[in-house]
């Protein structure tokens, strides 16, 4: 037996492990410490009432043989699918249908998995920094060789630039907005260059908007397919995480039109296939919870969430520039992407943070090397914690 050792390629453990290592590690070697996490991107409130009610009803259904249910459909029930499709896009003016929406555990998974329709010889355009999991997926399929750098930096806004006409040619381009982790929010001008590069080159675009809840300014597109072309070259990504909080319960889809025909192939039936054989669908608990994000109690509930994390995220971003920092995102986006002063590295600085302010953020350098120089702070915390560690930082860092 040979293991696949396009494992051995990759960084030695996941980026949000080695900083949950660090974390207790200082943890049991300062007890007194008391630790503020700003670091993965987790959210700290409860789930909403209506997505709990549903839950409770869809237990009680799941205990009386008469509504008892088994196997899900692998793609989704018609009531959830029908629901998102009318309210994340017809109401949007976006023209698709239920069997081009396909449900799932979450867009952290589906990133990973999406990759199993590719071939593997594809080349792949990554931005830099990133969320690791398309770097990290990449290599497993043994695609480490086949990954093009799209740099991003602060001069562009962290916007990666469109492959210029003597660039190499991607087949798969990954794009993330409000991006993750510099709070990037990209225009519909921009998009739509995008858009026009991959229809021209056949190209595949891979678009996690996983973060679009955030977006409350009508003129930056939520979804890629607000862009006139996207149906024939553009997978979406989303997920109810940071929606509606469901990190802990799992739920998000992808998005693949009928339109994308590649090698006279609809990549809607290759993930059709690689779903019902490799998934076994979303429990019927979760389905109904998810209903319930769309219910008109449930969308009030989840904006008073989505406010109180902007709300954090404005703060510390107001906080790190007040206290001489260079910052980025923090408005359309749950993170703030900050500079880190002179001679540190993004690790350096870390332990910095950690030691002098016991608050714990994650190091620009682990989503690549363009991050280096900076660090993540997030929005999801609670507001009393959030503020104390605002604080704590300006009482160390301002001059
Ligand atoms: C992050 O902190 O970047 C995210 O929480 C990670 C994720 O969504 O998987």
């Amino acid at each position: 037996m040979k293991i696949n050792k396009n494992f051995l390629d990759l960084e030695e453990s996941y980026l949000f492990s080695t900083v949950n290592k660090k974390t207790r590690e200082f943890a049991a070697s300062h007890p007194d410490a008391d630790i503020i996490k700003l670091s993965i991107g987790d959210v700290t409130r409860p789930l909403c009432p209506a997505v709990i009610d549903a839950m409770h009803k869809a237990v009680d259904e799941m205990a009386d043989e008469k509504t008892f249910r088994g196997y899900p459909p692998e793609q989704g029930y018609d009531f959830i699918l029908e629901k998102i499709l009318e309210h994340d896009y017809i109401k949007r003016g976006i023209n698709l249908t239920k069997d081009e929406i396909f449900l799932s555990d979450g867009a952290k998974s589906d990133c990973g998995n999406i990759g199993d329709i590719f071939a593997t010889d594809n080349t792949v355009a990554i931005c830099d920094p990133v969320y690791p999991v398309y770097i990290d997926t990449n290599i497993m399929n043994g695609r480490k060789d086949k990954i093009i750098i799209l740099p991003c930096s602060a001069e562009t806004e962290f916007l990666p630039a469109i492959p210029g006409e003597n660039d190499k040619v991607p087949d798969i381009i990954y794009l993330c907005f409000p991006n993750n982790p510099t709070g990037t929010v990209a225009s519909k001008a921009y998009l739509k260059k995008w858009v026009d590069y991959a229809n021209k080159h056949h190209s595949v675009i891979l678009y996690d908007s996983a973060y679009e809840a955030f977006i409350t300014d009508p003129e930056i597109p939520k979804s890629i397919y607000e862009i006139e072309g996207a149906e024939s070259c553009a997978i979406e990504l989303r997920s109810f995480s940071k929606t509606a909080g469901f990190t802990g319960l799992r739920c998000g889809y992808t998005v693949v039109p009928h339109k994308l025909v590649f090698d006279n192939v609809e990549l809607n039936s290759l993930w059709r296939r690689r779903q019902s054989t490799k998934f076994n669908g979303v429990s019927y608990i979760t389905q109904r919870a998810a209903e319930a994000v769309y219910s008109s109690e449930g969308q009030k509930q989840i904006q008073e969430n989505l406010s109180f994390y902007r709300e954090n995220a404005e703060l510390i971003f107001k906080g790190v520039t007040e206290a001489g920092f260079k910052a980025f995102g923090g408005k359309y986006s749950p993170y703030v992407w900050l500079k880190i002063p002179e001679g540190f590295t993004s690790w350096s600085f870390f332990d910095e943070l950690l030691v002098k302010c016991n608050v714990v953020g994650t190091p620009g350098s682990g989503f690549g090397k363009m991050g280096e120089g900076y660090l993540r702070l997030t929005g999801f915390g609670s507001r009393e914690r959030t503020i104390e560690a605002i604080e704590r930082i300006k009482k160390i860092f301002a001059k």
